[in-house]
Parts: structure tokens; sequence; C-alpha cells
């Protein structure tokens, strides 16, 4: 039995995420954890929810509430949404959390022990009526390029120019509309991570089995000079955690807190110990998954992200646990994704582009999501999303293909057997040569799936339900029933066995569907088919079962017309 820590890249607190923030992490991270669990393996799978910086607080201002209550709320409504997808989280955390502050002070105190923290004094905007230092985007005024009077400090939206706040003519702030704003000196904490090149750089050399994606993106930072630059690991900011020196005042440093790329990652660690106290286990308990003085050193650590974050991964955090000198778990395997985009252009959060999770929803149960998405999964390109496709996958995949074959041989079964798996004769060759085909693919299945080859896994998983499916065709019980009810009664019994077989298979694409047939099988306690050929014999002559309801609704053309019309414009709430 392997150890396995998956974490998913953690959510942003502010608003719901779409369809292409889920296929790019939690969702192919779910799918791994299923398929490890299935195959007997220990699994820790983490995630929590990405709580500090200034989106939190612009969002919770937006909201009119205290940011602390926005995110505790936000984290629930983003909690009952990972539970709609069915997404397996071990525990599903917070960055804001008591364990993260801790975590993430003690980073900070290692870290400048280390040498690796130096402080730079710079210059920034400083509103005298908000009595605060304002961050970039919190500073609003008149475009220089093109007159739009509500550019922001980093940005403006009109016309995409980047801007200092300096640059904005009539500058405000956009907290209160305060006029009377100066540039005042404010002190910085660095992490020094070109002090780290040569270990990172030897570090990601080890790394012999990651993607290209992965390690391309991470050796252009690397040496392109930008990537590796010191980096502000600390911000002008209420909301966040309080910079201290582990348990130690930071003197200078009073009202600053750390920068929300700094103590996301470490929340990777931080909710290891969430998951510890949420079911009474102890410090030893978590630490085993994360510290390699204390039993981590057999853990396989598997992160998946969109390619976006794959640099704060490569680099940025692995610099903050190499330099805290402290043996940590470090990432073995590191999966990225391209992105997703929606019916000819962008998923996007802040035009509210797409279809996001809770709409999804609203429409559709989790696996024909899960299906769509992971079969779709943006993995060597973007992908797109299109209803005319989605219909189509649907329709074909889940419908005339694994829920056509269900339902067919439970009912053909039923009809002439009774709802018990019939005996007869023993397996004979179309039965062999059917039962060793599907071996050859399930090899093939577990082995992309072992890779985290998505779509590869997916079209296997397929391929495996059409075998069930020509099978019924070729033998066609139905006629042999006619002359000879013995070998009827053997192919319906293969038959009802595979069915069973995809069942598993199946559960970590399509956990509900492959609980509702494990359950009109009687089968309460799957076990991975190791062996297909005694696996495809486990449900014996009396098993009893029933026929179970429709498992997948085909959607219609008026259905597809529809929603495509419903989500072509901009959400709105
Ligand atoms: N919230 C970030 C995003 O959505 C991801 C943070 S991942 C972590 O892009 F490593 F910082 F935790
Ligand atoms: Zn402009």
């Amino acid at each position: 039995m392997a150890r396995h820590l998956i974490t998913s890249a953690i959510p942003y607190i502010n608003g719901i995420k779409h369809l292409g923030n889920l296929v790019g992490s939690q969702l192919p991270a779910d799918l791994f954890a299923r398929y490890q669990r299935a195959r007997g393996h220990e699994v820790l799978f983490l995630c929590a929810t990405d709580e500090h910086g200034t989106p939190a607080e612009l969002a919770a201002a937006k909201a009119g509430k205290p940011v602390a209550d926005y995110c505790a709320e936000m984290h629930a409504v983003q909690a009952e949404i990972a539970r709609g997808f069915r997404l397996s989280f071990d525990h599903f955390g917070r960055s804001s959390s008591p364990q993260n502050h801790a975590l993430t002070q003690h980073f900070a105190g290692r870290l400048a022990e280390a040498g690796l923290i130096r402080e730079v004094v710079e210059k920034q905007v400083y509103s005298v009526k908000d009595g605060r230092f304002l961050p970039d985007r919190y500073i609003e005024g008149t475009c220089p390029n093109c007159g739009y009077d509500k550019a922001r400090g980093d940005q403006c939206e009109n016309c995409t120019k980047q801007l200092d706040p300096t640059d904005l003519i009539d500058a405000r702030s956009a907290i209160s509309g305060a006029t009377e704003l100066e540039v005042r000196d404010t002190k910085h904490l660095y992490l020094r991570q070109s002090a780290l090149k040569d270990q990172l750089d030897t570090w990601i050399d080890s790394k012999t089995d990651w993607p290209v994606l992965t390690t391309s993106i991470a050796k252009k930072w690397l040496h392109d000079g930008e990537g590796l630059r010191d980096r502000g690991i600390t911000r002008d900011l209420d909301w966040g955690i309080p910079v201290r020196k582990g348990d130690a005042d930071w003197p200078g440093m009073e009202d600053k807190v750390f920068y929300v790329w700094f103590d996301a990652p470490i929340e990777y660690i931080a909710c290891a110990g969430e998951w510890a106290e949420a079911n009474g286990l102890s410090e030893e308990d978590w630490q085993r998954w994360w510290r390699m003085d204390k039993g981590a050193d057999d853990v396989r650590y598997t992160q998946f992200m969109g390619k976006d974050n794959v640099p704060f991964h490569t680099l940025s955090f692995p610099a903050t646990l190499i330099g805290s000198g402290e043996p940590w778990k470090m990432v073995d395997h590191l999966k990225s994704f391209n992105y997703l985009n929606y019916d000819g252009g962008q998923f996007s959060t802040s035009q509210g582009r797409g279809i996001f999770m809770d709409q999804a929803l609203e429409i559709l149960p989790a696996d024909y999501w899960r299906w769509w998405l992971l079969s779709h999964a943006p993995e060597s390109s973007d992908s797109e999303f299109t209803w005319e496709n989605f219909q189509s996958a649907v329709n074909k995949d889940l419908a005339d293909v694994l829920g056509n074959f269900i339902s067919r041989i439970t009912k053909f079964c039923s009809s002439k057997f009774g709802e018990v798996v019939p005996g007869g004769a023993g397996y004979g060759e179309p039965e062999t040569a059917a039962i060793s085909e599907i071996e050859t693919r399930l090899k093939r299945y577990e082995a992309q799936m072992e890779a985290m080859e998505v779509r590869k896994s997916a079209q296997e998983l397929r391929a495996i339900w059409v075998c069930g499916n020509e099978y019924l065709q070729t033998v066609a019980p139905w006629t042999t029933f006619k002359t000879d009810p013995e070998a009827a009664a053997a192919q319906t019994r293969l038959g009802l066995n595979m069915a069973h077989l995809f069942a598993v298979l199946s559960a970590p694409f399509l956990p509900d569907a492959s609980q509702k047939i494990l359950a009109s099988l009687n089968v309460d306690k799957p076990i991975w088919p190791d062996d297909p050929t005694t696996f495809l014999d486990r449900l014996g002559p009396g098993h009893t079962f029933a026929v179970p309801e429709v498992l997948f609704a085909k959607i219609s053309d008026e259905d597809r017309e529809a929603w495509q019309e419903r989500f072509s414009g901009q959400r709105t709430g």
C-alpha cells in the first residue's frame, strides 16, 4: 500500500468558480484521489479557500460585509458546491485558519534566521483620510491614455493599459473617494529567492518525470532572471496574516500582513493540521504526511493546478520550504493544465462569462459535468466547451454507451430469469475473447490513470464500456434464449458481471452513477478488478439484484438551445 498526498490549487475566496477553474485543478485532483483510494492506497486529499489579499477585501467591501464574515460565508458556499460536484476532499480548509497563521509566521521566522529575508523601503501611496496605504488597485482616477474616469492604479479596464498609480489624473481612494493622497515610505520584507537559485535548479533537474509543460515554465522563470527576482512577501493591508517571526514581534512591521501568495501554499501544510484537528487526530498524524523526519519519506505528493500557478509551485513555494532548512515534504509530481474556453471566447469571472459551478449543478447532476470536463481536460492544449459538444458527449457516451448497456442487461435478465444472476453454462469462446479484450484495456486504463493522463483515461474507460455493448450485440442473448437458454444464461451472467466491473472502473469519473449501479447489483464493498477473469465471475448464480432507474437522461435539442441562450450573456447575480 502506497501513501498519496494530493493537493489541488486552493481557489480564491471571492466568488463562485467557473467550470474552467474546476477542470484545471480540483476535478482532476479528485479523479486521481478517488482512483488511488479505489486501488487500496492511503490517500490524504486536501484543498482550501485562498482567503487573503486585495481581491478578498474588495469583494467583502462590495458585499458590504466585514471581510472575516464574508470569507466565512463564501467558504461555506464553496464547500457546499464542492460536495455537489462530489469532490472528495479529506478536508476543505481555509488559508485564514489559526494553523496557517502559526505556520506562515513560523516559516517567516526560519527564513529570517537563515538570512533569506531582507528589508526594503519602498514608496507607496498613502491616503490620509483612510489612514492607510492603498494597494494599486485601491486607487482610482482618469486614464492618461484614453480618458476613462474609473481607471485603476494598476491598469485601465477600458483600454487595458498597465498603469502606475502616479500616472492617474485626479487620483482618489477607491475606498472613500478621498483625494488627499501622498507618496510615503513603507518598509517591506523580501524573500531572497535568488540566493536559492542553485538549490532550486538542482531540485527541478531531479524531477525527470515532470511533464514538459511544467518543467519548461519552471526553467524559463528560473533562468530569465524575471522569475527568481527577490520577492516582496508583505503588504500594507489589514486583512491577512500579521507579520511576525514565529512567536516573536517583528519590529517595524506591526501594521503589515504577509502577501497572499506567501501564505497560500503554506496552507497546503496547515490544512493537514486542520484536518487532524477536525478528526480528533494528533500532531504526529498530520506530520507523517508532511515531515520527512516524521514518516513522510514514503509519501508520494502530487499537486494539481492551472498553468498560471506553475511558477509559484515550482519556485516560490519550494524556496520557502528549502529556505526553512527543515525537512518538509516537497512535491513529487506536478500536474498542470491549460485553459478551458467557453463557446468561442474565454471563461471570465470578472466578466461573468461562461458557466459557474453553482449554475452547472442547477441544470444537471455532477456526473454529467464531470464526464464532459474530464474527457475534454485541457491537457496538451487549451480546449473549448460548446453546448453541441457537451450534448453529444452526454448522449453518446453516457446515455447510449454506459447507460444503455446497464439498462439492457439488467432488464433482459429480469424479464427472462428474474432479478437474480442466472447459472447456465460455463463461459465459452466469445466470453473468453471479450474478457481478454477487457483485460488488455483495463491495464491501459490503469497505466493512464497512474500517469494522470486524464483524457486518455476517459477514452480507455469508454472503450471498455463499448466492449460490453459489442459483446451483447455479438452474442445476442435475446436470440440465443430461443434455442439455447443455458447458453443465454451464461451470456447474461457475464453481462451482469461486466456491469459490476464498469461500475467499479467508472467510480473515479462518475461517482454517483457508479454508486447507483453497485447498489442495484447489491455490492456494498467494491474491490478493484486486479484480475478481470476472476472478477467477471464474482456475481455468481443466485446473486440477486434490482433493475436500476435510468442512469443518464439525454439532453434534448430544446434543452441545449435554452441553456445556450441562458448562458450566452453575462452572469448578473
Ligand atoms: N488562489 C490561487 C488561484 O486560484 C491558487 C493558489 S494555490 C496555492 O490562482 F498554492 F497558493 F495555494
Ligand atoms: Zn485607458
